[in-house]
């Protein structure tokens, strides 16, 4: 349970003189931080040289951050490995799928799955856990650094016989991997595990089987060296375990969040992008259930690089930021970084300290926020995010078969996050679900963009839909096997069954001038789509132009208590998201979802339960201003003022606490 909200910035003092960390902390009083996250790429400062590792100058900066309130996150430094580990080794680096082999610097140069990387970062990671684990400002622990965020898959020689290793114990035998990637086609056919290849450039297009094992094969390996890492720190701390990650990198976070204890991410989203940022609060706290999330890294302004910048914050939108995310669910709202690089390739980027020692642009912001954290501190501490009745599955795993199948650059986490975007437009109080997150307490479930629906899945949903549920399948969902096939039962698989329905054809309806039609609104159809026969269940959407016209693309058929409902085709523009918005709308009112506010778009209402009593914290994101209708008289609980029924307006950026009395 959080015991205070954490208010931080990534700290790199052994890159720093003295009189300079004085001047640091001498600030970060002034900034209200509380915490700061260190260590994370400084193996060559621990272990200069192979073997020689002291620890003291992190030992004594920690003691000195505490003696003025400060706490630690303590992270394992191997994103960086050092000279004396990569030197004329090249058989150690990470090799992409090019077969260009890194040189040393920048980062993640190494394979993490090379034994003698494993080795010295057990090391190192074992003599600063002894040294630092039992320091007791010391509150955390971050591995490593946004694993695979630089690079994808490793295509290395050590990678290749673990990948032969993988497919042994996934398959058995070899006839069954040809079996099931159907390997006889262009004569693929292997006759031993150490025969399939590494999905490196080829002529043309790799078999769709093979692509995606390779990218399931390198989330399991990530996650394996993470709880190797994680296990190595437990005998020396107790302290929680986290990393921070993205939904951009080549991870899956589900997975590595499994043994670790809690979650946290890193975003970089311009104030024009809110609703992605929001996407991670919603996302990031149902990593770990029932366990705040941290935000690890943003910028107090913009994000830079010698290559690249984005446009800083305006006034205002970091508290916006830090408000909201510790509505929903966040304990630390924490800065990339404190004070500018002078050296390196991100000296350009935003920072709360200049590196000749001046607060900069963002300095007023991060105070801003401070303030803010105070404010609410209380009476976040006292309550928690309500339960949401809406939610929607995210999926890593999707996103590889995504990646193996773009067609025309389709992106899973750009659909899914439009998908998202609806739903959060439309006032709707939403969690966006792990793929086995459970399903109790929800009454809407949207399953888009999901290529293979596995069966433990499969189960709980038709659970969730016994039980009264409403289960929106679709778009591009349950259309591929578990090894990236083609089912040949039915276009859906099981799932046809299920809904009552049969797939007539699949195809993209891009480009074939396709109208669909529910509920008296009309609107284009997009994207690989599925046109339905709705044998045993309702057409509730029909094609009425286009070359399936007059067949369905949204059908309903009612399970239990409950619905299955299919979503066929992407409807597209302005049409089709007045028509997304419908069906949201629709099926949220059949479905009996209460947590539902009419805020404008571009606020947001974080509703938090406070011991049984309902708190609304509602922030304006988009610097407009907005407006929600209260349904009852509340309590503004940071003024203690009596706020009437009806309309409450907020300035750009503004947030309120307001508890409501309903009765
Ligand atoms: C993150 C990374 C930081 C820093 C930051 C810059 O991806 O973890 O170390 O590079 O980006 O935006």
């Amino acid at each position: 349970m959080t015991k205070k909200l954490y208010h931080g910035a990534a700290y790199y003092p052994e890159l720093w003189p003295e009189e300079t960390i004085e001047e640091d902390i001498k600030y970060m009083l002034e900034a209200g931080i509380n915490v700061v996250r260190i260590g994370e790429f400084a193996w060559s400062s621990m272990e200069k040289e192979e073997g020689k590792i002291d620890l003291s100058f992190f030992v004594n900066i920690i003691n000195r951050l505490s003696e003025h309130g400060i706490e630690t996150v303590m992270c394992t430094p191997t994103p960086t490995p050092p000279i004396w580990l990569t030197h004329n080794h090249p058989e150690r680096m990470h090799v992409d799928q090019e077969g260009h082999v890194m040189v040393h610097g920048s980062r993640q140069h190494i394979c993490t799955n090379n034994p003698v990387f494993r080795e010295k970062a057990a090391i190192i990671t074992r003599e600063i856990a002894k040294a630092i684990g039992n320091l007791p400002d010391v509150i955390a622990w971050q591995l490593d650094n946004e694993f695979k965020c630089h690079v994808s898959e490793c295509y290395c020689e050590t990678c290749k016989s673990l990948w032969h290793q993988w497919l042994e114990e996934r398959y058995g035998t070899i006839d069954v991997l040809n079996e099931a990637w159907g390997a006889h086609i262009w004569s693929q056919h292997y006759g031993r595990f150490d025969q399939v290849p590494q999905p490196k450039v080829a002529p043309f297009l790799h078999n769709s089987s093979l692509k995606t094992m390779y990218q399931l094969f390198s989330f399991e390996k990530i996650a394996e060296f993470a709880d190797e890492q994680a296990a190595i720190i437990r005998k020396y701390s107790d302290a929680p375990i986290t990393h921070n990650s993205t939904t951009f990198f080549h991870v899956d976070n589900e997975r590595l969040y499994e043994n670790l204890d809690f979650a946290s991410f890193d975003t970089y989203a311009e104030k024009s992008n809110f609703a992605s940022y929001l996407f991670n609060c919603d996302l990031w706290r149902n990593f770990k259930a029932g366990r705040d999330f941290w935000i690890m890294e943003t910028s107090p302004s913009h994000a830079a690089s010698l290559a690249s910048h984005s446009a800083p914050h305006p006034n205002g939108y970091l508290m916006a930021e830090a408000v909201a995310a510790y509505a929903l669910g966040g304990e630390a709202f924490c800065y990339w970084l404190w004070r500018q690089q002078r050296t390196g390739c991100e000296q350009p980027h935003g920072s709360v300290l200049s590196a000749w020692g001046k607060p900069t642009v963002g300095f007023e912001n991060v105070k801003e926020v401070e303030s803010a954290r105070k404010e609410i501190e209380s009476i976040i501490l006292a309550s928690r995010p309500l339960q949401a009745e809406v939610g929607i599955t995210y999926s890593d795993r999707s996103r590889a078969y995504f990646k193996t199948e773009p067609h025309r650059d389709l992106d899973y986490r750009a659909l899914i996050s439009n998908f998202y975007e609806k739903v959060l437009s439309n006032g709707y109080h939403r969690d966006l679900l792990p793929e086995k997150a459970s399903l109790q307490g929800y009454k809407l479930l949207f399953t888009p963009f999901l290529h293979y629906v596995s069966k433990p899945y499969m189960e709980r949903a038709m659970k969730f839909v016994e039980e009264g549920g409403v289960w929106v399948v679709g778009p591009l969902t349950g259309g591929r096997t578990e090894n990236h096939t083609i089912h040949t039962n039915a276009a859906l698989g099981e799932l046809e069954e299920l809904a009552g329905i049969e797939t007539l054809f699949t195809y993209p309806m891009d480009g074939t001038a396709s109208i669909g039609e529910f509920l008296d609104t009309t609107a284009p159809l997009s994207l690989w789509s599925a046109v339905f026969d709705a044998k045993d269940a309702k057409t509730v959407g029909i094609i009425n132009e286009g070359i399936s016209a007059g067949h369905a693309f949204i059908t309903e058929k009612s399970r239990g208590k409950g619905k299955i409902v299919m979503l066929g085709s992407l409807p597209e523009g302005e049409a089709g998201d007045i028509l997304l918005s419908k069906l949201i709308n629709h099926y949220a009112e059949d479905a009996n979802v209460q947590l539902h506010t009419d805020v404008s778009k571009g606020t947001i209402v974080a509703p938090r339960d406070l011991n049984g009593d309902v708190v609304w914290v509602i922030v304006n994101m988009d610097g407009h201003g907005g407006t929600v209708t209260l349904p009852c008289i509340g309590i503004d609980s940071l003024t203690g003022g009596t706020v009437d029924k009806g309309i409450l307006k907020l300035n750009p950026f503004e947030y309120k606490v307001i508890k409501l009395k309903s009765n």
